[in-house]
């Protein structure tokens, strides 16, 4: 290690930060050590050491096979979520169609839904995709992301879930994917601190008759069947104690319903279909 770099790299850990990531910061802002590039490293240091969480302090993170920019106007996609994308591109072979058609519901980064379509577009087959969410802030981070990866099929829309998008589209969606908020407010008040550097309105649902923190889910599930081709398919992301109101909450609407678990064998993602 150059003498700069070692040096800097003893500031970072004097200052308090673990050796992994002070490297981390000085590759993404002080590559070289040069002295002008110093006090970025150190300001991200500073920022590492009052909470934020790494991903923010970097500004980007590995999700599936994308480096995905990443700041405070969106959630830090989860690796359970990883196992979602598995799970709907699996679901979209078995339907296999030529040029399907996504619409991720609550898109923060992009994660979901860029994943997707990116992942198809390896195995040759083109896709569009609908990426929406309340938040502009989320949007342009999503934006960001498309263009970042030349993901050039994707229209972003801001909408109250599904109060904005086109009425052509129903009937016409091939796999809505959903990892809407799902903490309840009791929950939420007991979280690690570095949780709260996320935006609150991606984390926590109010609750529903059927389950705590389940109000989104709920709005997501219900609003699926207008949108869903007659193949189509539903897949979300939600709580460990959410298996079975997801279930019954896609059953009263019609669809059939499967539920995936995640590595710790915990019910974590709700397939449906007609
Ligand atoms: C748990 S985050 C998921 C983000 C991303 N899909 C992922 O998996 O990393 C939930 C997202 O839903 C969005 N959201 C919350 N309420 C919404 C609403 N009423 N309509 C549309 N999007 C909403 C939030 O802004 C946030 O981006």
């Amino acid at each position: 290690v150059p003498r700069a770099e070692s040096d800097l790299l003893g500031e970072l850990v004097g200052l308090g930060l673990e050796r992994r990531e002070a490297r981390w910061l000085i590759e993404e802002y002080a590559p070289g050590a040069h002295d002008d590039a110093r006090p970025s490293a150190i300001a991200a240091a500073q920022r590492r050491l009052a909470g934020e969480p790494l991903q923010y302090v970097l500004g980007h993170w590995p999700f599936r096979s994308l480096d995905l920019d990443l700041d405070s106007r969106v959630l830090i996609p989860r690796p359970e979520t990883e196992l979602l994308v598995d799970v709907a591109i699996s679901e979209l072979a078995l339907a296999d169609l030529a040029a399907p058609t996504v619409l991720d519901i609550g898109c923060g980064s992009g994660a979901i839904g860029l994943s997707i379509i990116s992942e198809l577009a390896d195995r040759g087959v083109v896709s569009t995709l609908l990426a929406v969410d309340e938040s502009p802030g989320a949007l342009a981070v999503a934006r960001r992301n498309a263009l970042k990866h030349s993901l050039h099929s994707v229209s972003f829309i801001e909408s109250h879930w599904y109060d904005e998008i086109s009425p052509e589209l129903e009937g016409h969606v091939d796999l809505v994917v959903a990892n809407p908020p799902y903490v309840s407010e009791a929950d939420f008040m007991d979280v690690d601190e570095e949780l709260r550097h996320e935006p609150r309105g991606a984390l926590v649902s109010a609750d529903s008759p059927r389950a705590a923190g389940f109000a989104d889910l709920e709005t997501v599930i219900a609003g699926a069947p207008r949108w869903l081709a007659r193949q189509g398919v539903l897949v979300v992301e939600h709580g460990a104690d959410h298996g079975a109101p997801a279930r019954e909450a896609a059953r009263s609407v019609g669809l059939t319903a499967r539920t995936d678990c995640d590595l710790a064998g915990r019910e974590r993602i709700m397939v449906a279909s007609r």
